[in-house]
C-alpha cells in the first residue's frame, strides 16, 4: 500500500488521537526506517524511546521468534520462566528487590500510585493518600496516571480528575517541603522530565528528595520510563545520580520494542501487594518477557551504557554548533536523552527535519528531543546534524 492509502484508510477507522501523521513506516533496521514508498529515514526518536537497540535487532528478533514457536501467552496464574529471569536480571542490576509486569508506563505508574497508597494504609496512614509530583511532568494517559501529570493541557475535558495529587515547581524543594501534609505518602519525580522539556534538574535535586522522604517518612518514586534502561548511561537512570528510589518505573525501551513496563521496589513496600490487589493479564507474558531479556542482555553485552554517554556528549557538543545559524539556549541532556533548545519555535524545525529524513520531534515549541538507539555510531550524530542545519536553513 502506499502511504496515501494507508492514511485514507486509517483516517476512516481509527480514532483521531494523533492528528495528522506525517509519514507511514513500513521497515526498520538498525537506526533507519523505510516509508510506504522506499525512502530512508535516521530515526532519533526511537520509537519515542522505546527502539534503544535500533530497529529489529536481531537477538532480540531471535528470541521473539524462538518464544512465539514455544509459548506466546499464559496467565500469570501460572510461574513463567522468561519472566522470572528477566525480573532477576533487573534487581541484580539495580538496588530494589521486586517488580510487577505491566503492558505501559502509564500502567507502571498506576500501579507505583496504588502501592504507595497501599503501604500507606498497611502502615496505619490510610488517610495519607496524596501523592506530590512536578509541574510539567508527564506520567501517561490514564485517569490516574493524567492526573499526576503537572500539565492542565492533559486534564481538559476530562474532569473530574482523581483527588490527591499536589503539584509542585520541578526544581524546587522548597516547595515540595511546603506542599507535604499530614495526607502526603508519596512523591513522584521524573529524574529527568522528556516531555516536559527535557528538563535536568540541577545537583543536589534528587539528593534533597531522598533527604525529605527520609525525614517525613514518605516513597520516593522515580518515574524512569524514559530514562531506563540505559539511556542516561548506567542500567538505572538513578544511578547516574547517586540517588535511589524507594519504588520506580520503566516501560518503553525495556522490551525492545515489545510492549512491557515494570514497577520496581524496595521489599518492605513490594510486601504490599498480596494476591488480589493488583494484576495484569498480559502483564510480563512469555513473549514480551523474552524479548525484553533479549534487549537487556544486549545492553549488557555491548556495553551500551559507555556508548550512551560518549556518544550523547558528542551530540551535545556537536548541536551547539547550530549557534552560528539560530539563536541556541543550550543543549540539555544525559546519555542519549538530549534536547537542542532553540530561542526560535522548533516545530517547523522538527517538521522539516522529517521531510528531510529525520526522525525527531519538538517538545515545548522550543526544544528538538532527540532520543536515538543507544548503538549509534558519531557518525549518526553528523548525519543527523547535516540534516538539521539543512532543515533549518530552508525555514528561516
Ligand atoms: C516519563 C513518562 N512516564 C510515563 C509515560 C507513559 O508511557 P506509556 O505511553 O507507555 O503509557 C511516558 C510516555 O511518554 C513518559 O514519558
Amino acid at each position: 500500500m502506499t502511504t496515501a492509502e494507508i492514511k485514507e484508510m486509517a483516517t476512516k477507522y481509527i480514532m483521531n488521537t494523533y492528528g495528522d501523521r506525517k509519514l507511514a513506516l513500513v521497515r526498520g533496521e538498525g537506526p533507519y526506517v523505510w516509508d510506504a514508498e522506499g525512502k530512508k529515514h535516521l530515526d532519533f526518536l526511537g520509537g519515542i524511546a522505546v527502539n534503544g537497540l535500533g530497529h529489529c535487532h536481531p537477538k532480540v528478533v531471535e528470541a521473539i521468534q524462538k518464544q512465539a514457536e514455544k509459548l506466546m501467552h499464559v496467565s500469570n496464574l501460572y510461574y513463567i520462566e522468561p519472566q522470572a529471569k528477566l525480573a532477576k536480571l533487573m534487581i541484580d542490576n539495580g538496588e530494589l528487590d521486586q517488580c510487577f509486569f505491566c503492558n505501559s508506563g502509564a500502567e507502571a505508574n498506576e500501579a507505583a500510585i496504588k502501592i504507595a497508597r497501599k503501604y500507606a494504609a498497611d502502615n496505619g496512614k490510610s488517610n495519607a493518600y496524596e501523592i506530590i509530583t512536578m509541574d510539567n511532568s508527564f506520567h501517561g494517559r490514564t485517569m490516574a496516571t493524567i492526573t499526576a501529570t503537572g500539565q492542565t493541557k492533559y486534564h481538559k475535558g476530562f474532569e473530574p480528575m482523581l483527588p490527591g495529587f499536589n503539584y509542585v515547581p520541578f526544581d524546587d524543594l522548597d516547595a515540595v517541603t511546603q506542599a507535604i501534609t499530614t495526607q502526603t505518602c508519596a512523591i513522584l519525580v521524573e529524574p529527568i522530565q522528556s516531555e516536559g522539556g527535557v528538563n535536568v534538574p540541577s545537583v543536589g535535586y534528587l539528593e534533597g528528595l531522598r533527604k525529605i522522604c527520609d525525614q517525613h517518612n514518605l516513597l520516593l518514586i522515580f518515574d524512569e520510563v524514559q530514562t531506563s534502561p540505559g539511556r542516561l548511561g548506567a542500567f538505572f537512570g538513578h544511578q547516574t545520580y547517586g540517588v535511589v528510589p524507594d519504588v520506580l518505573t520503566m516501560a518503553k525501551f525495556l522490551g525492545g520494542g515489545a510492549p512491557i513496563g515494570a514497577m520496581l521496589a524496595k521489599k518492605e513496600v513490594a510486601e504490599s501487594f498480596v494476591p488480589g490487589t493488583h494484576a495484569a493479564t498480559f502483564g510480563g507474558n512469555p513473549l514480551v518477557t523474552a524479548a525484553a531479556l533479549a534487549t537487556l542482555e544486549t545492553i549488557i553485552e555491548e556495553d551500551l551504557f559507555a556508548n550512551a554517554i560518549s556518544v550523547g556528549n558528542y551530540l551535545a557538543e556537536k548541536f551547539m554548533h547550530l549557534q552560528k545559524l539560530v539563536p541556541l539556549q543550550e543543549v540539555r541532556g544525559r546519555g542519549l536523552l538530549q534536547g537542542v533548545v532553540f530561542d526560535i519555535d522548533a516545530k517547523s524545525i522538527a517538521t522539516k527535519c522529517i521531510e528531510n529524513g529525520l526522525i525527531t520531534i519538538c517538545t515545548n515549541d522550543y526544544v528538538l528531543r532527540f532520543m536515538p538507539p543507544l548503538n549509534i555510531t558519531k557518525d549518526h550524530v553528523d548525519e543527523a546534524y547535516d540534516i538539521v542545519e539543512k532543515s533549518i536553513a530552508e525555514v528561516t
